[in-house]
């Protein structure tokens, strides 16, 4: 696989479908539901992952891809050049907010992570890594992550840590979030893992994520040693939704041994 050639060409069409989500912000959404009242998708969510499969496919038709709004063909498994496509990250934030949303896509070659990137559409920021050559937010190379102390961390969780459900002990959220500096919420997972891959955030977890809200991401984080796991402190699965967190690495295993407490 010609890695260079296909950074080029991503590049290209990332920002080539985040110049079409910024001109549709001027038309009207089709806005429907999915699973519950909350979980809304757009027209745009599915006309952009058409786009990326569309040129994915003129590219190389041997290319697999998996994107969240099932544009795609049903993946039976890792194995070859895998893209892993969240069209838009942040659907609420892009409905409501018209910012803080972002497009994500991860390329594993049998489930090896090898591109990752993280596009802020409105802030025109692209976040990327080639597996061993380093992480970037546009044209900065992103420093490996310092060392910091938990009591000194900006971590990123929200309100679903403070909603009863049946897999964590509150009461140590309660003292995780009084030990840490700071808590954030941004509504979108991608845009959360690049704030700590720039070390602007120190911690990001989440009780359910799926395969496109991380797989770009994780190719980011391994490059500034950004520790992902889920919960259980296990590898990512790239084929279902888990919990998930990614951390400095000082803190990754404190927070999942001290405070996450699975039930
Ligand atoms: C969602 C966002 C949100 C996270 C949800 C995701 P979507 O992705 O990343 O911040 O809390 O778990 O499903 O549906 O907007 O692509
Ligand atoms: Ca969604
Ligand atoms: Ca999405
Ligand atoms: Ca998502």
């Amino acid at each position: 696989m010609e890695i260079t050639a296909i950074h080029e060409f991503t590049v290209k069409i990332i920002h080539e479908a985040g110049e079409r989500i910024r001109q549709s912000l001027s038309e009207k959404l089709e806005i429907e539901t999915k699973a519950n009242a909350n979980d809304l998708v757009t027209n745009i969510d599915r006309e952009t992952e058409l786009f990326f499969i569309e040129q994915i496919h003129a590219y190389d038709p041997a290319f697999k891809i998996l994107g969240e709004e099932g544009m795609g063909e049903p993946l039976e498994s890792l194995d070859g050049v895998v893209w892993i496509i969240d069209p838009i990250d942040g659907t609420m934030n892009f409905i409501r907010q018209h910012r803080n949303f972002a497009i994500s896509i991860g390329i594993y070659v049998d489930g090896i992570g090898k591109l990752g990137y993280i596009y802020d559409v409105m802030r025109n920021d692209l976040y990327y890594a080639v597996e061993g050559q380093g992480a970037y937010m546009n044209d900065r190379q992103l420093e490996r992550l310092q060392s910091l102390p938990l009591h000194e961390a900006i971590i990123g969780i929200n309100a679903t840590w403070v909603t009863p459900n049946r897999y964590i002990d509150h009461n140590k959220i309660i003292d995780l979030v009084h030990h840490v500096r700071g808590t954030r919420s941004y509504g979108s997972a991608t845009l959360e893992i690049a704030s700590v891959v720039c070390g602007r955030m120190d911690a990001y977890m989440s009780m359910r994520l799926s395969p496109w809200d991380i797989a770009g991401g994780a190719v980011i984080a391994n490059e500034v040693g950004a520790i992902v796991s889920n919960l259980g402190n296990e590898a990512i699965n790239l084929e279902e939704q888990d919990t998930f967190i990614i951390a400095n690495p000082k803190i990754h295993k404190t927070i999942i041994e001290q405070y996450v407490h699975l039930k």
